[in-house]
């Protein structure tokens, strides 16, 4: 017996002196568990006479009580004392300022076209891409426009040196070449929507060298002219948000569509207050018209079966009017605290049924 005093002192003491949590499970397995000290000496319990045997069993037991119950005291007085220590060391300083990348946000720019593809994908129409540097035939002379027509003079072109295949080379001076590609590269039906940069030799408040403008092209064996409009009166009441907006459609002339319209909505600029909306005013914001047969024959389509509409619009120009930016050379500043009044959040990309600008 005088053994298991001994014993326990010394297990007693080293439950004391185990600094962490580790230390104290390995004294507990080297003391109570499968192989540990006092485990063996149970074991050799089978081997006593009865007398003997009751009484070391007490012992025993009375020993692996209590050095059990001092290691479950050491260990909560342990956990206690590890947990105070993370909490010191893991402090947070809430004073500080907050993540300096959740600052950033959509360019107008990028807002618009969002829109506009949100309001027309909603309608079925898919995006289309065509390259900036276009070759004379896809930028004119395809969609009708020969070479010694006038309408290549307004269009101020940007041509690039030399060739390419025979074919001098422009800055794209609208997007509509992608209907030409689009054409070409696929079988009608086509329903489809083509955002991107444009270029024309123009700078004032009014007019930057490179802009932004959205195409639209819809080409199918029953598509009319009634399509057309209903298609570019919904989409402009859902861009500026106003269901009854009234929208005017006046004859007009492009080579690549016949007949051919501009597109008008209503607006009023009482008490020297410019507003969207009903009005006795009208503000022209999109070019449009049925394509022209030469233009699908052009990219070997049967005219005589198919026929679609088309339209193009600028993308500054909506965004301008939309969110009241009155020079369009703000655009392209980068002028932070411009970006921060006119953009936009990134979390909230723009659908019809979610809202398009929140
Ligand atoms: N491409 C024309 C422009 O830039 C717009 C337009 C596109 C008109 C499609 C009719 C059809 O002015």
């Amino acid at each position: 017996m005088q053994d298991l005093n001994s014993l326990k002192t010394e297990l007693i003491d080293a439950v004391g002196a185990a600094d962490g949590s580790e230390a104290l499970e390995t004294l507990r397995v080297e003391a109570l568990g499968k192989k540990g000290r006092i485990t063996a000496l149970m074991k050799g319990l089978g081997g006593m006479e009865p007398e003997e045997r009751k009484a070391a069993g007490q012992a025993l037991n009375a020993l692996k009580t209590e050095i059990a119950d001092a290691i479950d005291a050491r260990k909560q007085a342990l956990g206690a004392s590890e947990l105070e220590a993370r909490l010191l060391e893991e402090r947070i300083d809430v004073t500080l300022p907050t993540r300096p990348e959740t600052q950033g946000r959509i360019h107008p720019i990028s807002q618009t076209i969002d829109e506009v593809v949100a309001i027309l994908g909603e309608m079925g129409l898919s995006v289309a891409e065509g390259p900036d540097i276009e070759d004379d035939w896809h930028n004119f002379t395809a969609l009708n426009i020969p070479p010694d027509h006038p309408a290549r003079q307004e269009h101020d072109t940007f041509y690039l040196p030399g060739e390419h295949d025979g074919e001098r080379m422009v800055l794209r001076t609208h997007t509509s070449p992608v209907q030409i590609r689009t054409m070409q590269n696929g079988e009608p039906p086509f329903r489809v929507i083509a955002p991107g940069r444009t270029y024309r030799c123009d700078y004032d408040a009014t007019h930057s060298p490179m802009f932004h403008q959205v195409e639209g092209l819809v080409v199918d064996e029953g598509t009319h002219m009634g399509h057309l409009k209903g298609c570019l009166i919904e989409f402009c009441r859902a861009f500026f948000g106003v269901d009854d907006l009234p929208v005017r459609f006046r004859p007009s002339y492009f080579p690549f569509t016949e007949p051919s319209a501009e597109v008008d909505i209503g607006c009023t600029r009482e008490g020297g207050q410019f507003r969207i909306g009903h009005g006795d005013d009208w503000l022209e914001i999109l070019g449009c018209g049925m394509v022209n047969p030469k233009v699908l024959e052009n990219c070997g389509i049967d005219s005589s079966k198919y026929q679609g509409f088309a339209f193009g619009m600028g993308i500054e120009r909506l965004a301008m009017l939309k969110y009241g930016i009155s020079d369009l050379r703000t655009f392209y500043e980068s002028d932070l605290r411009w970006l921060r009044h006119y953009g936009f959040s990134a979390l909230d990309a723009p659908s019809v049924v979610g809202g398009l600008n929140r």
